[in-house]
């Protein structure tokens, strides 16, 4: 069976990269994928997309667009049955004989979370759960992309610069693409779920003794001297293939806008793809209105509210970043700029969450059965704050974008039940309005009255309050 009729007219899309800075537009960039003008980053656009006449007449309707995508659902093939290249009319081609580098990623759960509507104040709320991806955070779905065009292009070295997930993605894709992959990150400074997998997919793992923005410095020095593809989410064919989270997003929500979509900044690479989506289903006519796309940095590596609140968004000053949601732990976040022009354009805010906020936020994103990495707590946890301020109503929906799964990061958890994760840090003392949502194991006896007396003492303390 062929890949579910690519109906649409190639013309259509066609892509080309616009430097965001100073406008060039251009089909090669340097290995550092910087602009050779002004230094800034490139994204991709779609030219045979300006008007919508002969969009439609392509193919490019909305209606036949989403019948398209949801036909190919129907699809077992590899292209039709990851939910990246499902949607491929809003992705660069690759060349006529190449194949996507594909583990099916994409096709992520969007789950009620009740208990945390509840404690926000809202009455609903949704989660889109990009942990749900094959290494297990949103970072697959843009390095399928990106890793196709890097073979494509003949590249046998890949690497990036990362706090564990782009890491731990980028090396899977290499080994399934056939290209070897080198890895640099800061050393004791990522979850060890992270670096056991970059290992286990074969990557040539760096632990540098500085921290994420200082193996970006390092990386960026290595790239111009050695003949290897930068992976990094400055890469453009990343973006485009995390846009699609959003895409599927609304998919799942019969292309019924929601009024929020809440996610966590690091680098802000991804806040920047899901709102280039969003921009581009208003643009398509596939969505008729625009959520309010906001981003949630902690307060230790807060550069990005920083920018908007002290600079108007006018310049990024990089901070010393320090968080315990270690993927998040970046000072000096390469695609501010993109990231603050989505913000904008699609009224959405900026917000910063302390280390006690997420790790209550995530036991209560875990108590509703979903597993979620700190970093994604931060979401809950900014849209608490947000409905105190009123930015968000009580009857508005909501959806959280959850980047990473539970098991990434085992020891936050395991220390955040058994109390100790803040012991001997500053925030020791506040620590303990946490006591409440601690689970610590209970080591018993084997000897079955010790397990009945345990049960009871739980029902009790549940009949009781
Ligand atoms: N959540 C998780 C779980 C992440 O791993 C990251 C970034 C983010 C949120 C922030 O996304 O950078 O696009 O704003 N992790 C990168 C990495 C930096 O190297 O794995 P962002």
């Amino acid at each position: 069976m062929n890949p579910v009729a690519d109906k649409t007219n190639t013309e259509s899309h066609v892509s080309r990269l616009c430097c965001i800075g100073c406008g060039a537009i251009t089909d090669h960039v340097e290995q550092n994928l910087r602009c050779g003008n002004c230094g800034d980053l490139f994204e991709v656009f779609y030219p045979g997309w300006a008007d919508e006449a002969s969009r439609t007449a392509a193919g490019m309707g909305p209606a036949a667009l989403k019948q398209l995508w949801l036909l190919r659902r129907c699809s077992f093939l590899p292209i039709d049955t990851s939910g990246v290249w499902r949607f491929r009319e809003m992705l660069p081609s690759l060349k006529p004989g190449h194949d996507p580098i594909t583990l099916r990623e994409g096709n992520t759960p969007l789950y009620e979370l009740p208990g945390c509507a509840r404690s926000a104040g809202v009455n609903a709320l949704l989660a889109k759960h990009q942990g749900m991806n094959p290494t297990a955070s949103f970072k697959d779905t843009g390095m399928t992309t990106a890793a196709s065009f890097a073979r494509q292009e003949g590249f046998r070295w890949v690497a990036c610069a990362s706090t564990g997930n782009t890491s731990a993605s980028m090396a899977a894709y290499a080994a399934r693409g056939g290209m070897r992959s080198v890895v640099l990150i800061p050393e004791g400074k990522i979850s060890w779920g992270k670096l056991s997998q970059s290992l286990d997919y074969g990557a040539v793992t760096c632990q540098l003794r500085t921290d994420f923005d200082g193996c970006v410095k390092v990386l960026n020095e290595v790239v111009k001297r050695m003949p290897v593809y930068l992976l990094n989410s400055v890469n453009p064919y990343r973006l485009e293939g995390q846009k699609t989270a959003a895409i599927e997003l609304l998919e799942q929500l019969a292309w019924q806008t929601p009024d929020h979509i809440i996610v966590p900044g690091g680098n802000l690479g991804n806040s920047s793809a899901l709102g280039k989506a969003l921009l581009e289903m208003k643009e398509l006519g596939l969505i008729a209105s625009l959520p309010k796309l906001s981003v949630i940095q902690a307060e230790g590596a807060n550069p990005f509210v920083r920018s908007i609140r002290e600079h108007g968004g006018k310049t990024l000053a990089p901070v010393e970043a320090d968080t315990f949601a270690t993927a998040i732990r970046i000072g000096n976040p390469a695609s501010w700029k993109k990231a603050l022009r989505v913000i904008q354009a699609t009224k959405g805010t900026v917000e910063q969450v302390s280390e006690i906020e997420i790790a209550s936020a995530k036991a209560e994103i875990g108590a509703d059965g979903v597993g979620c990495e700190p970093a994604s707590a931060v979401t809950l946890a900014g849209l608490k704050k947000l409905v105190k301020q009123g930015f968000v109503k009580p009857g508005d929906s909501t959806v959280l974008v959850l980047t990473g799964h539970g098991l990434k990061d085992p020891e936050f958890t395991l220390k955040f039940h058994r109390g100790d994760l803040f012991e001997g840090t500053r925030y020791e003392q506040d620590a303990r309005v946490l006591a409440s949502q601690q689970r610590a194991p209970i080591v018993l006896d084997a000897n079955v009255g010790a397990v009945i007396r345990t049960l009871e003492q739980f029902d009790r303390a549940d009949s009781g309050r």
